[in-house]
């Protein structure tokens, strides 16, 4: 039997403050209903001071290490999928690595925005492929917070911060990851960006004046495309497995609207109870949806043995892609 990639432990840590959206209705022009209906989201977790991104992140991978029963000296390799770094260097999973000791670990971050945890999954997919004893960190982890013009409500309602985990090793069993699928369209980046900050227009006056420092989205556009993609690559990965909708247990996709979720389910048929949701706890977190959305379905008691789970993202970039398992 071929190896494959296993999670043997999930976790998930979310900052302490919460933000309602009737919270938000006090600081732009907007509504809880306007924000409830268009997104679903109801409420959003926002970081403090000294909850950045590698404390958030170290956080999530204590509890996915514990579920794992590994030691952090154990670990081979820490990958950390983010778009909101504590700074441009160190890298978070190499704050991370510190922070929890695992002495003998390599460590970078990868940047495909909302889609990053699938793309660090992939990565970690063929690394242990390679060598089926390596356990590897994969974690998503985002302070979407810091990049958010306040005083825009087209924006500042729909994202919030934290990280959720996974530990993988592999096996020469018939479950774990069964297929990766990896998808970029450079050309529609402007719909989906953050302008300011890094080395082509850094921190003056001029940049912060003009808001650049601030995610901007044309979201109507994106919401289009983002449907579109998550279809697509969606339909890939069934094909690549010779699955129907039918064989779809779970669907755990990236968190970005409630009505992006409905078509997708409606597009490949599937059930409203196969559709994981948990948009109105937490928002956008970007890289974090997806391994916050395992940790709470695994920690539920929903990821039952056997079960077909279909992982899909889909964000800035852009970029997107899919990942199946059978758990
Ligand atoms: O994570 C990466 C991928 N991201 C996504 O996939 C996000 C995709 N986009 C979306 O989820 C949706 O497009 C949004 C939630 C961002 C916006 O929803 P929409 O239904 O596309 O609204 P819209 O942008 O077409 O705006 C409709 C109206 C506008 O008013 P007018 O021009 O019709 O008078 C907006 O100004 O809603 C207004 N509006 C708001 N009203 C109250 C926009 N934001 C707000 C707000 N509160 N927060």
């Amino acid at each position: 039997m071929s190896i494959h990639t296993i999670v043997l432990g999930t976790g998930a840590y979310l900052p302490k403050s919460v933000l309602t959206n009737k919270d938000l209705e006090k600081c732009v022009n907007t509504s809880d209903e306007w924000i409830r209906t268009r997104t679903g989201i109801h409420q959003r977790y926002i970081a403090n001071e000294k909850e950045t991104n590698s404390y958030l992140a170290t956080q999530s991978a204590r509890r996915a290490l514990d579920m794992a029963g590994v030691q952090p000296q154990d670990l081979d390799l820490i990958i950390v999928a983010t778009m909101t770094p504590d700074m441009p260097m160190p890298s978070v999973a190499c704050l991370v690595q510190n922070a929890l000791g695992a002495k003998k670990a390599g460590a970078f971050d990868v940047q495909a925005t909302c889609s990053g945890f699938l793309y660090a999954l992939s990565i970690a997919d063929k690394f242990i492929r390679d060598n089926r004893r390596m356990k590897v960190l994969v974690i998503g982890s985002e302070v979407l917070s810091r990049r958010i013009n306040w005083e825009d409500r087209t924006t500042c309602v729909l994202f919030g911060d934290g990280a959720g985990a996974t530990v993988l090793t592999g096996a020469r069993e018939d479950r774990g990851i069964l297929s990766t699928h990896l998808h970029s369209d450079g050309s529609l980046g402007d719909l989906l960006t953050i302008r300011g900050l890094g080395t082509a227009h850094p921190v003056t006056p001029e940049i912060l004046e003009r808001g650049w420092q601030y995610i901007e989205m044309q979201g109507r556009e994106v919401f289009k495309c983002a449907v579109k993609a998550l279809e697509s690559v969606a339909w890939e990965a069934l094909e690549a497995n010779g699955w129907t909708g039918d064989d779809v247990d779970l669907l755990i996709s990236h968190q970005a609207n409630i009505r992006i979720l409905n078509l997708l389910g409606e597009r490949l048929g599937l059930p409203r109870e196969k559709i994981f949701i948990n948009i109105h706890k937490y928002g956008n977190t970007s890289a974090a949806s997806i391994p916050i959305a395992l940790d709470e379905a695994n920690r539920k008691g929903i990821l039952i043995p056997g079960l077909h789970i279909l992982l899909v993202a889909f964000g800035g970039g852009f970029t997107w892609g899919s990942v199946a398992m059978r758990w």
